[in-house]
C-alpha cells in the first residue's frame, strides 16, 4: 500500500481530559492500514479511560505504530525511541510515569531486538494484537516488559472495536475501513506477508455494519483497505461467494454513502467481477491505485509478480474500457538486484505508455528474511539515487500534466475540511486531487459542482459552477 503517510492521530473530539485521566499520544508510520490501526487503538484505550493528546509531552502513554517496509522506515522507529528515553527519565524526575509502547510492523518483525536495543519500551505489540492492548497495559502496569506478537489473525477483527466516535463526525466526511489484511503473493523484496501474516478477508456482515455506522455518522467516502485488497472474498448474505466488485455492488447501496474507493490491488487480483463493478457503480471513484514496480519482464519475474509489462497494460486497457475516465496511481521500484540500465529504460517505457496521474516510487530496500536480501548483483546506491531521480521527474512531469489537463472541467467536489483562508473549503475530486474553492463550512459533506481554475503545487483551484 501507499506508505506516505505520517501522521498524528488525535481526537478532535475526544472528551475533555479531567487531571487524572490518563493520556495516550499515538504516533502513526507508514500506510494506510497504520492510520486505521492506530484509530482502532485509539477506541480500545478509550473504553478504558485514556483520552487521545496530540502533546507527547503530556502523555501517560506514547504509542508508535511502525512502518517494516523500507529500512529507512525502520530506522526511524530506533531514532524516535532515542528521543523518547530522554523524555521518559526527564518525567519519572517530576515524578510523573510514562510508558512506551511499541506497535505496528517493526514490533512484529523486530519484537525482541526492540527490548533489548530499546529498555525505555514497556510494551511491543503486532498488528494482529491490538485488542490485547488494555490486558498488555496492565501487565507492563505491574512491573512486566510485554511482548504481544502471537496472534490468529481473525482475533483482531473479532475483537478490535468498531469505529466509536464515527457519530459525531468528527474524523470526517472520508474514513477508511479495513476489509482485508496480509498477503500471500510473497513478491521476492517484500515483508508484507511475513509482518502481515498470510491474507483474512473479513466477513461481509462484519464490514458492512462498521460501513452503516460511518455513515451514520457523516462519512461520505469510503476507502476499502487491504494489503491485497482485490483478493478479499466472502459469504454474501446470498450464500454465494462475493469477489470486491460484488462487495462494492452491496457498499454502493448504503443510503447516503457517494463515494467509494479501494487500496492496494494486485494486478493479479483484478477480476472481471471488480471490472464490471468500475463500469457499474458510479460510486466507485475513477481512480485506481495498482502497482507495478517495474516495466522490465526479466525484474518482474525476479520480483516474483507472476506478470508482464504487456499483461500489465493490457489490464488497464480492459479497465479503461470499463471506465473511461479512470485514472491511475502506482508503485515503483528501482534497483531491484540485478536490474540493468535496459530494464530501467523499461520501467520508463511503461510509465510513458501508462500516464499515471500520480505515483510512488522507492529505491530497493534490502528486507531481511524476504527472497530478495539473498540476491547476487545489488545495485549500487548511486546508480539507484541517479534512476529514482530519472523516473520522479517523469512521474512528476505526468502528474502535473494531469492536473493541468483538469483545467476548465467540471467536476463533482466533496467538501471535506476548512481552508487555508477564511471562506475556503478544501475538497476531494474522484482523483484524489485536492481542491480549493470558496464555501461555507455549514457545506462540509456536501458533495459540489466546481469548475477547475487553475493548479498549485500540492492542491488545485476551483470555482463554484453555475
Ligand atoms: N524496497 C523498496 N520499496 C519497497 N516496497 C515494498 N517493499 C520494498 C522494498 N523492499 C514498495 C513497493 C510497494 C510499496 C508499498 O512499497 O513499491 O508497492
Ligand atoms: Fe508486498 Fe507484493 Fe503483497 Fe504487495 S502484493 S503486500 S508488494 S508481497
Amino acid at each position: 500500500m501507499t506508505d506516505e503517510i505520517a501522521t498524528l492521530s488525535s481526537a478532535p473530539d475526544a472528551p475533555i481530559a479531567h487531571q487524572n485521566t490518563r493520556k495516550v499520544f499515538i504516533k502513526t508510520y507508514g500506510c494506510q492500514m497504520n492510520v486505521y490501526d492506530s484509530d482502532r487503538m485509539q477506541d480500545a484505550l478509550a473504553k478504558d479511560g485514556y483520552v487521545a493528546t496530540d502533546v507527547m509531552e503530556d502523555a501517560d502513554l506514547v504509542l508508535l505504530n511502525t512502518c517494516h517496509i523500507r529500512e529507512k522506515a525502520a530506522e526511524k522507529v530506533y531514532s524516535a525511541l532515542g528521543r523518547l528515553r530522554e523524555l521518559k527519565k526527564k518525567k519519572a524526575g517530576e515524578g510523573r510515569e510514562m510508558m512506551i509502547g511499541v506497535a505496528g510492523c517493526v514490533a512484529q518483525a523486530e519484537g525482541d531486538e526492540i527490548l533489548r536495543r530499546a529498555p525505555a519500551v514497556d510494551l511491543v505489540i503486532g498488528p494482529q494484537t491490538y485488542h490485547r492492548l488494555p490486558q498488555a497495559l496492565e501487565r507492563v502496569k505491574r512491573g512486566e516488559r510485554v511482548l504481544e506478537t502471537d496472534y490468529a489473525i481473525e482475533d483482531k477483527f473479532e475483537h478490535l472495536p468498531a469505529p466509536e466516535k464515527a457519530k459525531t463526525r468528527a474524523r470526517g466526511v472520508t474514513a477508511f475501513l479495513t476489509v482485508q489484511e496480509g498477503c500471500d503473493k510473497f513478491c521476492s523484496f517484500c515483508v508484507v506477508p511475513y509482518t502481515r501474516g498470510s491474507e483474512v478477508s473479513r466477513p461481509v456482515e462484519q464490514i458492512v455494519a462498521e460501513a452503516r455506522k460511518l455513515v451514520e455518522g457523516g462519512v461520505r467516502e469510503l476507502t476499502l483497505l487491504g494489503q491485497n485488497v482485490n483478493a478479499w472474498h466472502g459469504a454474501g448474505p446470498d450464500g454465494v461467494e462475493w469477489g470486491l466488485g460484488e462487495l462494492l455492488h452491496h457498499l454502493a447501496g448504503i443510503e447516503g454513502l457517494a463515494r467509494l474507493r479501494y487500496t492496494t490491488s494486485h494486478p493479479r487480483d483484478m477480476d472481471d467481477g471488480l471490472i464490471a463493478a468500475h463500469r457499474d457503480l458510479p460510486q466507485l471513484m475513477p481512480y485506481l491505485h495498482l502497482p507495478v514496480q517495474s516495466g522490465s519482464d526479466r525484474i518482474l519475474k525476479a520480483m516474483n509478480r507472476r506478470h508482464t509489462a504487456a499483461e500489465y497494460l493490457a489490464l488497464i486497457e480492459r479497465i479503461k474500457k470499463a471506465r473511461p475516465d479512470l485514472a491511475l496511481s502506482g508503485d515503483f521500484i528501482v534497483g531491484f538486484p540485478g536490474e540493468t540500465d535496459e530494464d530501467f529504460e523499461d520501467t520508463l517505457k511503461l510509465v510513458e505508455a501508462v500516464g499515471y496521474a500520480q505515483a510512488f516510487s522507492f529505491k530497493y530496500s534490502t528486507r531481511p528474511g524476504t527472497p530478495g536480501a539473498d540476491l547476487k548483483d545489488q545495485v549500487p546506491e548511486d546508480v539507484k539515487a541517479k534512476r529514482l531521480e530519472r523516473l520522479q521527474a517523469l512521474l512528476l512531469k505526468q502528474q502535473h500534466a494531469f492536473n493541468e489537463m483538469c483545467i476548465g472541467r467540471e467536476i463533482d467536489l466533496l467538501l471535506e475540511k476548512p481552508g487555508r483562508m477564511p471562506g475556503q473549503l478544501i475538497g476531494r475530486s474522484p482523483w484524489l486531487q485536492s481542491v480549493n474553492v470558496d464555501a461555507k463550512s455549514s457545506q462540509i459533506g456536501d458533495i459540489i459542482r466546481v469548475r477547475i481554475t487553475g493548479t498549485g503545487p500540492n492542491s488545485l483551484f476551483a470555482e463554484v459552477a453555475s
